[in-house]
């Protein structure tokens, strides 16, 4: 990403968390550009990491390599329209907008490259993890920019097919919200059991946090730390085997199953 220019069009959340870890990572503030329509939301982008700022999209993707769309799903219809004109076909089109499909896209843009990518809301405090989607128009050297882009928030993995976009959108764009929610049953079971509200909170959540960096730490996989803590008759198997026994593992498929049909239901509506 040395010489890269990168065009972030829409400066909100995603977007100002993929330029710190841009700049963290040591890229050049002249190599990063950035357009809205906020005049506020220009000026503090512009002061916390000296980047130009441009109100017309059309102007900021002027002599960039790579144009980053990280507006809401409802915004790109209208955006991708008015950058058409001003595009230059080798720039790399990048899109972080959930449901918005590549043929959408290419219908609005024209035929430009496109990958399309799935972050998740960690990604705001450099944690994320996203799924990578490019089309046949993409270079290897592209895809490597790409990877870079989206690599300063989490890690970055490549799929195969665009329709998996929607199971990453089910296991890891919806997924923290599963994990807030086992976080809030197990506070509100640990009152239940005669603990304070914030002692059960901070037992809950710090469970959560070390559980995940040991399972990503480990090099055995989660069932075989899960087997590693369970004593034959003790107190976790007990609880393993009321999960069971009330269906855990059915009911994570259900779920998830219902989040991937939602995001192909919702790219369907949003990509008219
Ligand atoms: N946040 C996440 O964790 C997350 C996770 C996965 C995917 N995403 C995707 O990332 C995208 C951005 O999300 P976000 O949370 O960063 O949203 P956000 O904070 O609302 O940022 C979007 C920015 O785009 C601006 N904008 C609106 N219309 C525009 C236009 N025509 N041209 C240029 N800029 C325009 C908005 O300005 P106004 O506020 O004035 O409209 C706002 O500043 C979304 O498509 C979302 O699906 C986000």
């Amino acid at each position: 990403m040395s010489n890269t220019r990168i065009a972030f069009i829409g400066a909100g959340n995603m977007a100002a968390s993929l330029i710190g870890g841009l700049r963290a990572k040591g890229l050049d503030a002249a190599q990063i550009r950035a357009s809205d329509p906020g005049a506020d939301t220009r000026a503090r982008i512009s002061a916390e990491h000296g980047i130009e700022t441009f109100a017309d999209n059309a102007e900021a993707i002027q002599g960039v390599d790579v144009i980053l769309l990280a507006v809401k799903p409802q915004a790109m219809k209208a955006v991708c329209e008015s950058l058409r004109p001003s595009l230059q076909p080798h720039q790399l089109v990048v899109s972080i907008a959930a449901g918005i499909t590549c043929a959408s896209m290419n219908n609005w843009l024209g035929a430009q490259p496109i990958v399309r990518c799935m972050p998740n809301t960690p990604s705001l405090l450099r944690q994320g993890v996203s799924g990578l989607y490019a089309t046949a128009e993409v270079s290897a050297a592209q895809r490597d920019q790409a990877q870079e882009l989206l690599s300063a928030v989490g890690i970055a993995l490549w799929l195969e097919t665009e329709q998996q976009l929607d199971a990453v959108t089910a296991v890891s764009g919806s997924g923290p919200a599963y994990f807030f929610l086992l976080i809030e049953a197990m506070t509100a079971a640990g009152v239940k059991l005669g603990l304070p509200a914030e002692i059960a909170k901070q037992l809950s959540e710090q469970t959560a946090l070390g559980a995940a960096k040991m399972a990503v730490t480990s090099d055995v996989d989660a069932a075989e730390l899960r087997r590693r803590v369970t004593s034959p008759g003790g107190t976790t198997q007990a609880a393993i085997e009321s999960f069971q026994a009330g269906g855990f593992e059915a009911l994570v498929e259900t779920a998830l199953g219902a989040a991937a049909h939602r995001s192909a239901e919702m790219a369907e509506q949003l990509g008219k």
